[in-house]
């Protein structure tokens, strides 16, 4: 049965949980600092930041405030395009703002230009016990082929993606279930901007359950085996989106539910990540 305590096994052993905290667009500072430790002191186990969302040392501190103990939370970061060819540096600069010996999972954000070196960077970094797991985001299938064929020797252990109703991922889901690399799906409740919760058919399996249209979209992730990290910087939406294990969804509704897949995704497509207008790509800036 699931519960805020539910884990997923990753292909080396490692426990991850199911549900998590974003950070993304936290503000640096008290904001990220107090939506890490009211998670935390909810239940919440684990905590997704990155070193572009130039939030890595509220985090830590939050982390610290909570006053649970360091291995008992899971912390991801993430590499950044301008580390790249530096993957090392790049996770030792995030350790010392995060104030940790090392995280819990170390992703490569997107596929950029160089991402197969980065990634054998990595496979070094874990081996030092510098990340106990380590990954990729914004990853196609194609692009896993890519990392072999550059000779990574570890299939990464989790691939963290655009997954929501309305861009549900199957195809993917199913690959990645088949190659052991757990999905972790980002902007759960479809991204900031693009909330999910007011579409109607959600809503009205929440008024069924009497909870939230977002619950409702969390829990058919989680019931998918898919994991979760749905952001917010306020107590109670922190609070009631960890509320995911008093009602479980039908086949029916879990069917309905697939039914609003249009296969959208709202964050860019991957394989024109270097396309990007350099405009829309800030700089990491340093931290308070
Ligand atoms: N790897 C990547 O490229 C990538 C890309 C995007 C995101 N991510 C990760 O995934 C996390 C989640 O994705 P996301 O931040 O894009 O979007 P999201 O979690 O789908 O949605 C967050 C938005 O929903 C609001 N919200 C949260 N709970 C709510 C509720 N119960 N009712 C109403 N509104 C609610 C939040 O506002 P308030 O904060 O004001 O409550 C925020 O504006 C990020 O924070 C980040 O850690 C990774």
């Amino acid at each position: 049965m699931l519960s805020i305590k539910s884990t997923v096994e990753l292909n080396n052993g490692i426990q991850m949980p199911l549900l998590g905290l974003g950070v993304f667009r936290a503000q640096s500072g008290e904001e990220a600092r107090s939506a890490v430790r009211t998670a935390i002191e909810y239940g919440y186990r684990h905590i997704d930041t990155a070193r572009i969302y130039c939030n890595e040392k509220s985090v830590g501190r939050g982390i610290r405030d909570s006053g649970v103990k360091r291995e008992d939370i899971f912390v991801t970061t993430k590499l950044w395009r301008t580390d790249y060819a530096d993957a090392r540096r790049g996770l030792i600069e995030s350790l010392e703002r995060l104030g940790l010996d090392y995280v819990d999972l170390y992703l490569l954000h997107w596929p950029f230009a160089g991402f197969e070196r980065a990634y054998l960077e990595l496979e070094k970094l874990q081996q030092e016990g510098l990340c106990r797991a380590i990954g990729v985001s914004n990853f196609k299938i194609h692009h896993f082929s890519m990392l072999q064929a550059a000779g990574a020797s570890v299939v990464p252990q989790v691939n963290q993606t655009e997954c929501h109703p309305a861009n549900a991922e199957n195809v993917l889901l199913g690959w990645s279930q088949a190659h052991k690399v757990a999905l972790e799906a980002y902007s759960p409740l479809g991204g900031q901007g693009h909330l999910l919760i007011n579409d109607p058919r959600i809503l009205s399996i929440a008024e069924h359950y009497k909870v939230s249209a977002a619950q409702v979209i969390l829990r058919w992730n989680l019931q998918r085996g898919v994991i979760v990290i749905p952001k917010s910087v306020h107590a109670e939406r922190i609070i009631s989106n960890a509320d995911l294990y008093g009602f479980e969804l039908t086949p029916e509704e879990m069917s309905a539910l697939g039914e609003l897949d249009r296969q959208e995704r709202r964050a860019w497509d991957p394989d024109r990540i270097e396309a990007r207008p350099a405009e829309l790509w800030p700089d990491p800036v340093p931290e308070d």
